[in-house]
């Protein structure tokens, strides 16, 4: 059958929407960086004395292995690395591309890859990438995780999500890498999810728990709250050494442009100190029972959860359905995200709005 009518029955067709002036309750700015002006005057204020600087100024015309690489690049390759208590760091163009180098390079065919079952596309992709086996473990499950690390082959990595993107809950994180280290396994987390909101300075869940020497390599991404684009893989020199030399997202493809580069800088610059904003974020989630700030409401239902959406944009609030295939059939939600740049009475109104809906 046409994968079009497929999706168009499964109520699933996936379109370009664009929501304006509505209360923001569903973009991964979770800090509000990305739409603070200030913010946005300090990039193209360090673009602009970056540029003086060098020949190269919007585009970065060519791959890091090739044109594409400056001293600005491994400036904040090291300044990245350090703030994270990692011995390397190494720039890609997203977190898609970081998570598809990883798996898709490191592993070698005579290993296994165990995930998380609700991990990420980009980790389920770059592990179809892989020359190594590939299994799941249940969500948030150490019973099951533990049982697969006894049935292992070969070099094991186990990947999980410092926060789920879904569902809004932290992974056992301590308690995974204590595993794995008694099973002498190597641990990959993707922290998109946590940089800049879990940790006193926004460092996230690995070093807030000062797990670095537990985690083989960890994945931090610019484009959520850290207001920017692109993302790191944090790890040891010799990672960073087989990344340069392996993985194909890096090598063949055009490196981040200045401006990008400028505004990861300064974001790195700023992050750190928005305790105020972390603070109002974690109170909001705190008077809400959120368990963080991500927060599914289930809906079930791609029909139902796209009319749940559609009737908050009629009341001012912006919160995305996120429907099935994205979440498994029958666990359709609405993913409701608290952000540093919301009130408690917009929480409040949208939670009664929903309520609402849900009675009718
Ligand atoms: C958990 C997780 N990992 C990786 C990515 C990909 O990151 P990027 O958007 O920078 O490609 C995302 C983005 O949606 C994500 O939620």
């Amino acid at each position: 059958m046409d994968p079009i009518r497929e999706v168009l029955r499964a109520g699933a067709l996936r379109t370009l929407k664009k929501r304006e002036g509505l209360i923001d309750l569903t973009s991964n700015d979770y800090l509000g960086l990305s739409r603070d002006p200030s913010f946005q005057k300090e990039v193209v204020e360090k673009w602009n004395l970056w540029s003086e600087s060098i020949s190269q100024k919007t585009g970065s015309t060519g791959s890091r292995l090739l044109t594409g690489n400056h001293r600005y690049f491994e400036e904040t390759e090291e300044k990245i690395a350090t703030f994270h208590g990692f011995e390397s760091a190494t720039l890609f163009n997203c977190g898609y591309m970081a998570n598809l180098a990883i798996l898709s390079s490191i592993p070698s065919s005579q290993d296994t890859l165990i995930a998380d079952i609700s991990i990420h596309a980009s980790i389920h992709d770059g592990m179809k990438l892989s020359k190594a086996s590939n299994v799941y473990f249940r969500h948030n499950d150490l019973d099951h995780l533990e049982m697969r690390l006894k049935n292992r082959k070969g070099k094991i990595f186990v990947i999980v999500e410092s926060l789920y993107s879904m569902e809004g809950v932290p992974t056992p994180l301590q308690a995974i890498a204590n595993l794995c280290q008694r099973y002498g396994a190597q641990l990959i987390v993707d922290e998109a999810h946590a940089i800049g909101v879990l940790g006193e300075q926004g460092e996230g869940y690995v070093a807030a728990l000062g797990l670095q020497n537990q985690v083989f390599a960890c994945m931090v991404g610019f484009g959520k709250a850290l207001g920017a684009h692109g993302a790191v893989l944090l790890g040891s020199h010799l990672l960073k050494q087989r990344l340069l030399n392996f993985a194909r997202p890096l090598i063949y493809t055009i490196a981040l442009p200045l401006p990008l580069l400028a505004a990861i800088r300064c974001s790195y610059d700023r992050f750190p100190q928005m305790k105020k904003e972390r603070r109002h974020l974690h109170q909001l989630c705190k008077q809400f029972y959120f368990s963080s700030h991500i927060h599914p409401l289930l809906i079930r239902g791609n029909a139902q959860a796209k009319l749940a959406s559609l009737y908050l944009s009629s009341k001012g609030f912006d919160v995305r359905p996120i429907l099935s295939p994205t979440v498994p059939k029958g666990k359709e939600i609405l993913r409701l995200i608290v952000h540093a740049h919301n009130s408690q009475v917009e929480i409040a109104s949208c939670l009664s709005a929903i309520e609402k809906w849900r009675s009718k």
